[in-house]
């Protein structure tokens, strides 16, 4: 039988125990039995002491018999003889063995004693002290047997238990570290504090989930939840995980809502996690935000035939920032082998800052953005120092398989690095860096929706607000003012199918919440200015209408009144030209629990992949975009129902925290390969 070597751990320690439990007793019982013997010889020397005088005294014969008599009555003494100095016997009492002589005394328990002219010798019954010395041993072994006994019997329990805590141990790790089932806020909280809770969980980004600004007319200060991505998808997991978010501080009132160190704990009035801001200078902001970020690297991941614009300057600023949120993130680090998630296109450098600052760290870099084909990333003048950066992370994160492939051809194309294929990592200088699809979500169930009030409340509400009737079809777009959501052809759309569809015409209104953003940056400020003509040319052609063809809300919306928004629409249409995800489309999806409303969806998102039931159109083909809208507006109820129930079952298995479990699980395989990986071995020695 083969003994597991857990059990040979659990058993070594009572069997030690057995072997020192023995000894000792062996030990007891030889020192017991010296003592008992010698406690006796004690007892019947000092009472031949006593006899002695009598005989040295004795006049005669007969009176060193008396002497003697009276010794050898006494217990366990057989005999007492006086043999003289020549080897004769003077007198004898008691039971003499046969063979004794004084001559040649025979070990029969004797001893000796000298008197005046002779010796006195006790011949003593030695099966007394034999019989006491057994009776001392028989405790004793058994006392060696019971402890033996109940020493195997805590042995059995003791392993027993062991083994079934090991795999309880096992089971719950493995449950833990399995990806099926329904994922929750409480199972992702459960996987961070049972598998990393020796550690701290720090998430880097640029936007803050919390802003807090302050009206410049009434003095009055909000806090307001930014419109991105990053932060619809990583707040709910910073609630679920605790932890510090390290961010860059926006807001006009963010000093005065922070420590000195720029440390807050949000959510205000559900304090969760820790926000650290950083503050950046205007230049700062300029180059590295701005600048190389929006101007550069923007532009060069998404494939809307903007051009980048790269300039030295701004990405020196682009360095010097990411090393910035390096320190603040050293500084907010107080273990040596933190989980660093460092999120987007904002910081492609920090993974390796972190790395050689902190060499026992686990950074996994998130880009939330396509990252585009190698030919076309090739273009760019910094890119080996990019990838270089991304490549101190041990695990690089995409939305889709295509993108990590684009991310590994351009590895492979230009830098000094070895691609594993099997396991999808790249290997260099002594490093694995993994590269992962995880797919984003949203979170659920969704905060806003709990809140939101009745679907049919709100499509009141909202048509009410806007002055359109109540039978009203609508139509609705959330994004932020940028030209890779295809606002243009979203609103062409619109006017091809009221083109197509006079029947619609002043029935149907497309309400775009259009929050603006990179304001300063030109094709920002050309693309509000091209879509507020546009929209005001297709509105004036059907000035007679009812209600106008588009409705554009260009301002910053708050959660509640998007939510309201989605649950008031009859459609929803995302018609991004480019798109890493598209949390959008998850949150209409998330929104709808009525289970009403269509899905209109550009193939060029992440989203179309795994919302296969919304209607998938090319944005830039007007006609396809305008019927989808057509065939939403006129779709039954009952297929409504079915699209919007199996999208649902998606987004609901597939919510933002699998995609934080499935990352941080890879986390913790990582640190456990890391641990025993030769490669680590080679990278140290390096
Ligand atoms: C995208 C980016 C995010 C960014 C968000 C909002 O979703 O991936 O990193 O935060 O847009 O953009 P902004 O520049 O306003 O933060």
């Amino acid at each position: 039988m083969q003994v597991s070597p857990t059990l040979k751990r659990a058993l070594a320690a009572p069997l030690l125990l057995l072997l020192v439990l023995w000894s000792l007793t062996l030990i007891v019982s030889q020192v017991l039995g010296g003592r008992l013997e010698a406690w006796n010889d004690q007892q019947l020397l000092s009472r031949a002491m006593r006899a002695v005088p009598h005989i040295d005294a004795a006049r005669g014969t007969s009176e060193v018999q008396a002497a003697l008599a009276g010794l050898a009555r006494e217990e366990p003494l057989l005999a007492a003889v006086v043999c003289g100095e020549d080897g004769t016997m003077r007198a004898a009492e008691g039971d003499l063995p046969g063979d004794f002589t004084c001559r040649e005394q025979l070990p029969h328990g004797l001893l000796s004693l000298k008197t005046a002219d002779g010796t006195l010798v006790l011949v003593r019954d030695t099966s007394e002290l034999a019989a006491h010395r057994r009776t001392v041993n028989g405790w004793l072994w058994g006392l060696f047997g019971i402890g033996a006994f109940l020493l195997a019997a805590a042995t059995l329990v003791l392993e027993r238990l062991i083994e079934r805590k090991l795999l309880d141990d096992l089971r719950a790790e493995r449950e833990e570290l399995a990806l099926d089932g329904q994922w929750t806020e409480a199972r992702l909280r459960q996987l961070v504090s049972a598998q990393l809770r020796a550690t701290e969980v720090t998430v880097v980004s640029n936007r803050e989930p919390y802003i807090h600004t302050r009206n410049s007319q009434t003095g009055e200060v909000k806090v307001q939840h930014p419109a991105s991505g990053v932060v619809t998808a990583l707040e709910p997991v910073m609630r679920a995980c605790g932890g510090t978010w390290v961010a860059h501080a926006s807001g006009s009132a963010d000093r005065e809502h922070s420590d000195p160190k720029g440390r807050l704990r949000v959510p205000p009035g559900e304090e969760a996690y820790t926000l650290r801001r950083v503050w950046l200078t205007p230049e700062e902001e300029a180059g590295y935000y701005y600048g190389f970020s929006n101007e550069g690297l923007w532009p060069l991941c998404h494939l809307v035939h903007t051009r980048p614009d790269f300039k030295a300057e701004d990405f020196a600023k682009y360095r010097d920032v990411n090393a910035r949120f390096a320190d603040a993130v050293a500084e907010e680090t107080k273990v040596k082998d933190p989980v660093i998630l460092v999120q987007d296109y904002h910081f492609a450098l920090l993974p390796k800052m972190l790395t050689d600052r902190m060499p026992h760290a686990t950074v996994v870099t998130f880009w939330h953005i396509p990252w585009p084909s190698a030919e076309r990333f090739g273009i760019c003048p910094w890119r080996d120092e990019l990838l270089e950066g991304a490549l101190g992370a041990s695990i690089v994160g995409f939305h889709t398989q295509q993108h990590c492939n684009n991310f590994l051809e351009a590895c492979d194309r230009f830098l000094e690095a070895r691609l594993d294929r099997e396991s999808n990592a790249v290997v260099r200088r002594g490093r694995q860096t993994l590269v992962r699809p995880y797919p984003i979500s949203v979170e659920w169930p969704n905060r806003w929706v709990q809140k939101s009030p009745p679907v049919d409340v709100c499509r009141k509400e909202l048509r009410a607000e806007l002055g359109f009737p109540e039978d009203t079809l609508l139509g609705v777009g959330v994004d932020r003012l940028d030209y890779t959501k295809g606002f243009e052809e979203r609103v062409q759309a619109v006017e091809r199918m009221l083109d197509r569809n006079p029947h619609l015409v002043g029935k149907f209104s497309f309400v775009q919440f259009a929050a603006p953003t990179r304001s300063s940056i030109p094709q920002y400020k050309a693309l509000n200015d091209r879509l507020e003509a546009l929209v005001e040319k297709v509105n004036a052609k059907f000035a007679q209408a009812r209600v106008p063809p588009v409705k554009l809300l260009r301002a910053h919306h708050e959660p509640p009144a998007v939510f309201r928004a989605y649950r008031a629409a009859d459609l929803c249409y995302v018609s991004s030209l480019h798109d890493g995800m598209n949390l959008v489309a998850k949150e209409f999806v998330a929104a709808r629990d009525d289970e009403q409303g269509v899905l209109v969806l550009s193939s060029f998102t992440g989203a179309a992949r795994e919302l296969t039931e919304a209607l998938v159109v090319n944005p830039y083909d007007l006609d396809e975009a305008a019927d989808a809208m057509r065939t939403a507006l006129e779709m039954k109820k009952s297929e409504q129902k079915g699209r919007m129930h199996a999208m649902r079952a998606q987004v609901k298995e597939f919510n933002v925290y699998r995609w934080a479990g499935r990352m941080l699980i890879d986390v913790v395989r990582q640190r456990r390969h890391a641990r025993f990986s030769p490669l680590k071995l080679v990278s140290q020695a390096a």
